[in-house]
């Protein structure tokens, strides 16, 4: 059995006390110990995306980061981004091009895609899938989720599609 310590971390804005262990990754703290569960567990092992949450704005998988190394950074899950503007749009586009069929991954995907709609506001389509290709979905085939991300990024800068 592993040693755990008691560590502190920032979720959504907030510090949260956590116990850990050694190789206990920031997937299992999330889901397991702070009732996060918007991060999916999919593959575990870094291959899929659903268990992307943001840290330092940056997209990042939370099953292969390590909760005891997280405490320098400010991490956000797609729950705390329910308020952003940028993914308020995403949820209104994924629902209006039907970019989600089980939905298992969709929460990595709007995350993912309101860390390039900040960083990028306009990207181009080449942008939208070389940001998400990552992030992995059994389901769509992808074009309506990209298309879904050009709808949000043309809604927010009120640019209309060409
Ligand atoms: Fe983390 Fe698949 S669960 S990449
Ligand atoms: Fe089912 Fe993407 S909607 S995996």
């Amino acid at each position: 059995m592993s040693q755990s310590c008691t560590a502190a971390i920032n979720v959504n804005g907030k510090p949260k006390e956590i116990e850990a262990g050694i190789r206990d990754t920031l997937l299992t703290v999330l889901r397991d110990q702070l009732a996060l569960t918007g991060a999916k567990r999919g593959c575990n092992q870094g291959v899929c995306g659903a268990c992307t949450v943001l840290s330092d704005g940056r997209p990042v998988r939370s099953c292969l980061s390590l909760a005891l190394n997280c405490g320098d950074s400010q991490i956000k899950t797609v729950e705390g981004l329910l308020d952003d503007p940028v993914m308020i749009s995403l949820q209104n586009a994924f629902i209006a091009n039907a970019a989600f069929q089980c939905g298992f991954c969709t929460s990595g995907m709007l995350t993912a895609a309101t860390a390039l709609l900040h960083a990028n506001p306009a990207p181009a389509r080449e942008d939208v899938s070389k940001a998400l290709s990552g992030n992995l979905c059994r389901c769509t085939g992808y074009k309506k989720i990209i298309d879904a991300v050009l709808a949000a990024s043309f809604e927010l800068q009120g640019r209309v599609p060409k």
